[in-house]
C-alpha cells in the first residue's frame, strides 16, 4: 500500500469496483484514517480517530443487526466473550479502549494499521498477543457489505473472540506457528487452516451449527447462509490443503464436534506446527 498522500492522488488504493472507489469524500476519509496507522509506533498510546456522526450511525446499524444474528448463529464462547468486552453499540469504538479492555481480560492488545498488512507480519504479531487492526468504516452505500476487513470485521469478528481466554491463547499459538512455518508451502498450509477456523470456523452446539469465525461473525449476509454450505468434519489436513475464494460466500466449511473439540484440535496442531510437521502432514 502506498502511504503518501497528495491532493490529486489518494493514498489508499481501492479497487475499481469498491463501493467507495468513486466517492472522493470517502477516499479522503480513508486516507486520513490510514495516516493514524502509518504514524503509529508499537508502544505509543493509540491516538483516537474522530468519527463523523454518519460513521457512528453506520456502526450502530451494523453492530446492532449483527448482534441480533449472533444470538442465533454464534457459539456460546463468543457470546460470553463479547459480553465481557462490551463494545459500545452507539458509536465506533476507539482502538485505544478496545486494546485496554482486551489487555485487562486476556492480555491482548490492538495495533492500528492503515490497511492490509503483509500476512507474515499480521500473523507474526499475534505471537506477541497483538492484533493488527484497521480503523476505517465501510462505505455507507452498502452498510451490510465490505470487500475488505473494516473496523466492523476487526472488532465484532476478531476483538470479541480475543476476549475469550482460550481463544486469545489460540491466536497467540497461531502467531507462533506462523513464525515456525518458514517455507512458503508450510505457511500457505497454516494460512488455510487459519482461514477455515479463525475466519470461517463452525462447530456443533446442542444440535445446531454455530460459528466462531470472524469472517462469518462480521458478515450480515453470510450468517444467514452458512448453514447451507457443504459441512465437513473438522480435519486439519483437509483444511490446510483446500483452496478458498475470498470473494464469495464460502461453499465449504469444517465443523468441530463442539467448541472443546475445536480448541483441543487447533491447540495441538498450532503448538507443534513447523516446517517438518507440515511435511509429515501432507506426506
Ligand atoms: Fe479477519
Amino acid at each position: 500500500m502506498r502511504t503518501t498522500s497528495t491532493l490529486s492522488e489518494p493514498a489508499v488504493d481501492l479497487a475499481a469496483d469498491h463501493p467507495g472507489a468513486s466517492d472522493p469524500e470517502y477516499r479522503a476519509r480513508r486516507d486520513a484514517i490510514a495516516e493514524v496507522g502509518v504514524a503509529y509506533r508499537p508502544g505509543d498510546p493509540i491516538p483516537d480517530v474522530v468519527y463523523a456522526p454518519e460513521e457512528d450511525a453506520l456502526w450502530a446499524l451494523v453492530s446492532g443487526e449483527l448482534a441480533a444474528k449472533h444470538e442465533r448463529y454464534a457459539v456460546r464462547e463468543y457470546l460470553e466473550a463479547a459480553a465481557r468486552l462490551d463494545l459500545p453499540r452507539d458509536r465506533v469504538p476507539q482502538l485505544r479502549e478496545v486494546s485496554g479492555g482486551l489487555d485487562a481480560l486476556t492480555g491482548f492488545r490492538m495495533r492500528p494499521v492503515p490497511g492490509l498488512v503483509p500476512t507474515r507480519e499480521f500473523y507474526g504479531s499475534l505471537a506477541d498477543r497483538t492484533f493488527c487492526s484497521t480503523q476505517y468504516v465501510r462505505h455507507h452505500s452498502v452498510p451490510l457489505y465490505t470487500p475488505e476487513p473494516d473496523v466492523v470485521h476487526e472488532l465484532v469478528g476478531h476483538a470479541n473472540m480475543l476476549a475469550s481466554p482460550s481463544f486469545a491463547d489460540l491466536y497467540q499459538l497461531a502467531g507462533e506457528a506462523s513464525q515456525r512455518a518458514e517455507t512458503d508451502a508450510a505457511h500457505e498450509f497454516f494460512s488455510r487452516v487459519f482461514w477455515f477456523s479463525f475466519e470461517f470456523g463452525v462447530a456443533w452446539e446442542a444440535g445446531e451449527l454455530r460459528t466462531y469465525g470472524a469472517g462469518l461473525l462480521s458478515s450480515f449476509g453470510e450468517l444467514d447462509a452458512f448453514r447451507r454450505a457443504e459441512i465437513r468434519d473438522f480435519d486439519i489436513v483437509a483444511m490446510g490443503t483446500t483452496p478458498y475464494d475470498i470473494t464469495v460466500y464460502q461453499p465449504l466449511l469444517f465443523a468441530g464436534r463442539s467448541m472443546t473439540h475445536v480448541v483441543d484440535e487447533l491447540g495441538s496442531f498450532l503448538s507443534s506446527y513447523d516446517d517438518d510437521r507440515y511435511l509429515e502432514l501432507v506426506r
